[in-house]
């Protein structure tokens, strides 16, 4: 992308659940920027006409070992147009907060199942970005579900660290990861 200096018209298309993917998002558009494209930043279940767009960006947290249901609709309603377009994926989960080999195959779980949602749209590439989690911005439902399920996943991976709060964004990662997309 390093050569991208000619002003592509980029969107970049999130969904979230506690807002942090936001934040992923608009760093993600002022990246883009400073290498020369015009971005916008848009919330999957906007209406947007993708033909205005010379590439895409989606985003969205893994909930339940998969993007957020929006952003699969996203994927799966457009599929005919994305699958005509440079396209690259990302995901924001809590499992990244540790990055070891258990982490490593859970992931690549996620990455599959993303990959499964419209095979027609082939992403250029997947972004894999360690989250937020604040059990504070959720409701206290959401937080007991969410804090069972990680807590299976840390019993089933003996790894004591998942579930822990915190805010595990890795900024210049996620620059890098920007700056590699290669949309051909
Ligand atoms: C209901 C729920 C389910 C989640 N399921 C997973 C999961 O299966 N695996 C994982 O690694 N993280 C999981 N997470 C963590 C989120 O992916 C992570 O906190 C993400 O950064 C949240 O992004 P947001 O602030 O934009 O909603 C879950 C979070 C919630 C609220």
């Amino acid at each position: 992308m390093n050569e991208n200096k000619n002003g592509h018209k980029v969107l970049v298309a999130y969904d979230t659940e506690a807002g942090s993917t936001i934040e992923i998002a608009d760093f993600i558009g002022n990246v883009l920027s400073e290498n020369g494209d015009i971005v916008e930043i848009k919330n999957v279940s906007e209406t947007v006409d993708l033909t205005s767009y010379d590439r895409i960006i989606i985003g969205s947290p893994i909930r339940y070992d998969k993007w957020m249901s929006n952003a699969s609709k996203f994927v799966k309603n457009n599929q005919a147009i994305l699958s005509k377009m440079p396209v690259a994926f990302f995901f924001t989960c809590a499992v990244l907060a540790q990055k070891n080999d258990k982490t490593a195959r859970q992931v690549k779980g996620y990455s599959d199942k993303i990959y499964d949602i419209a095979p027609l749209v082939i992403p250029v590439s997947m972004g894999e970005i360690a989250g937020v989690l604040d059990y504070s911005k959720l409701s206290f439902g959401l937080t007991m579900i969410l804090k069972l399920y990680l807590f299976i996943i840390r019993i089933k991976d003996r790894d004591g660290e998942i579930g822990k709060e915190g805010d595990y964004r890795d900024w210049d990662a996620i620059r890098s990861w920007v700056e590699s997309i290669d949309f051909g």
